[in-house]
């Protein structure tokens, strides 16, 4: 017993650089030094396997007092080990009581990694998963320098400027000190995975802004040209508030809108480091904005990014697998929301031209939500085709879902995100923009599908957070 302890405490030293596997080992004076040391290699070498064992278990969850160090150890000696040696101590039952299911778990990451051997699980873990890697990028904040001075600047602290990327490969192998610009966005930066630019001068004092390249195409792809008036219907921390400000030359007008009074305060704080002066920041729930009020009559751009699931962010994959699955309840509630705002802004009479996006992989809260929204405007909105060469497109759930864009690590090399662009069909010619029609898509002619739907944009009465 008291050398899962000593592995465990020798494991923790290890991560927290007190010395190295030997010298801790040996500083501890255990009477079989050699079991000792040859647990703790073992433990280390299946870290990251069991890490995302442990994880998928729920094991850390359940046993609140079980430390994850020695949690580690223990499901190294039950799954991978020789078991558990004498009596095991107070923590064999305990780890015990989750053998099955830590067992299925182990099982699954072997056929989700098609693998039939433990060993082989290794050489995988040390090879980083698409969503790690990800390229650094960094958008020129086009209202404070430009990409040229941005470029100037980092080629004098020693980077190598390898001129506008051709291809998804080129940002694939990009390494070192190495750095692109986007092949597709003007402005964006492109750095290898990894790369922290949080404290970098540019960062501090907003010339650069840190924003996945998918989150960059919810503005580029409303375009509104300078002087419009647009809504930006749930707003904070306003990262796509920024850009699209920089796309106004801030000139026009931006009404933003959030519940969230703590994420409005740190927007006020992102706006003003950005340059921002066209944007009008108001603590508000969206459904309650009025599309009569004389402010918004000149509105024809508005921008929908609501809350949602956060599936495709970055941070909820690298968790473990199927974590990132919400509940059906959880989705009913988030798609209900969804649903509505986009009906509501939709009701904008000078509306134009919106971009719905969300951060989420499920149909429910994607496709889903603008067929509805599509069927509920009774044919005075269309999908607008965007960006014919993107590779990953909208799933083929009704006609024209494939003009909507999907992304992830492993098709565009960004975070999961989804994208619709919806226009009126009387463009008026100041908002018009150059794609060619969508299809139609009318309203569903049966009353029981409509009494549901109806159901559907009631029942969300909570709007979660992301
Ligand atoms: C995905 S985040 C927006 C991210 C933002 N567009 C950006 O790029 O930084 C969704 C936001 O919607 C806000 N929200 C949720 N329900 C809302 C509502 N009814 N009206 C306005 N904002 C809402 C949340 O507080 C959250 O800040």
């Amino acid at each position: 017993m008291a050398l899962y302890v000593a592995a465990a405490a020798v494991l923790e030293g290890v991560e927290n650089r007190q010395g190295s596997i030997k010298g801790l080992v040996y500083g501890r004076r255990f009477q079989n030094v050699k079991q000792l040391y040859a647990l703790v290699c073992e433990t280390q070498r299946y870290s990251v396997v069991l890490d995302a064992v442990i994880a998928s278990a729920g094991l850390l969850r359940a046993e609140k007092k079980l430390r994850p160090h020695l949690a580690k150890v223990l499901v190294y000696e039950l799954l991978l080990g020789r078991g558990f040696r004498g009596s095991g101590g107070r923590w064999k039952p305990l780890v015990a009581r989750h053998q099955a299911r830590l067992k299925a778990e182990l099982a699954r990451l072997k056929v989700h990694r098609s693998v039939s051997r433990n060993e082989d699980l290794l050489e995988l873990a040390s090879r980083p998963g698409p969503a790690l890697q990800v390229p650094r990028f960094v958008r020129v904040n086009t209202l404070k320098t430009c990409s040229d001075d941005a470029i100037d600047y980092f080629k004098r602290q020693g980077f190598s400027y390898q001129g506008r990327a051709s291809s998804l490969e080129d940002l694939r192998t990009l390494k070192g000190k190495h750095f692109l610009l986007d092949p597709l966005l003007p402005e964006l930066l492109v750095f290898p995975a990894q790369t922290d630019l949080h404290e970098h001068p540019l960062y501090q004092a907003g010339h650069l802004i840190l924003q996945d390249k998918a989150s960059c195409l919810p503005a580029m792809l409303l375009a509104p040209p300078p002087g419009s008036h647009v809504i930006d219907a749930c707003a904070a921390p306003g990262n796509k508030t920024s850009h699209v400000a920089a796309l106004l030359k801030n000139q026009g007008k931006i009404f933003a809108f959030d519940l969230d009074a703590k994420r409005l305060a740190s927007m006020a704080t992102l706006l003003a480091r950005a340059g921002v002066s066209c944007c009008e920041l108001a603590e508000k729930d969206f459904l309650a904005v009025s599309p009569s009020d004389q402010r918004y009559r000149q509105v024809q751009y508005i921008l929908l990014d609501p809350s949602c699931s956060g599936s495709g962010m970055l941070t909820r994959q690298l968790e473990e697998p199927g974590a990132c699955a919400p509940s059906k309840k959880r989705l009913h509630a988030l798609a209900g929301f969804q649903q509505r705002a986009l009906c509501h802004a939709l009701t904008f009479s000078s509306l134009q031209r919106l971009v719905y996006s969300t951060c989420s992989l499920c149909q429910e809260e994607n496709e889903d939500v603008v067929r509805n929204a599509l069927q509920n405007s009774a044919g005075t909105f269309r999908l607008v085709p965007v960006l014919p060469s993107w590779p990953h497109r909208g799933l083929g759930t009704f006609p024209g879902a494939e003009y909507c864009l999907r992304a992830s690590p492993e098709t565009t090399l960004t975070g999961g995100f989804f994208i619709a662009v919806l226009e009126r069909k009387e463009v008026s010619s100041s908002a018009s923009h150059t794609e060619a029609p969508g299809p139609e898509l009318t309203a569903s002619p049966t009353p029981k599908r409509k009494k549901k739907r109806r159901k559907l944009v009631a029942g969300a009465s909570t709007l979660p957070g992301t």
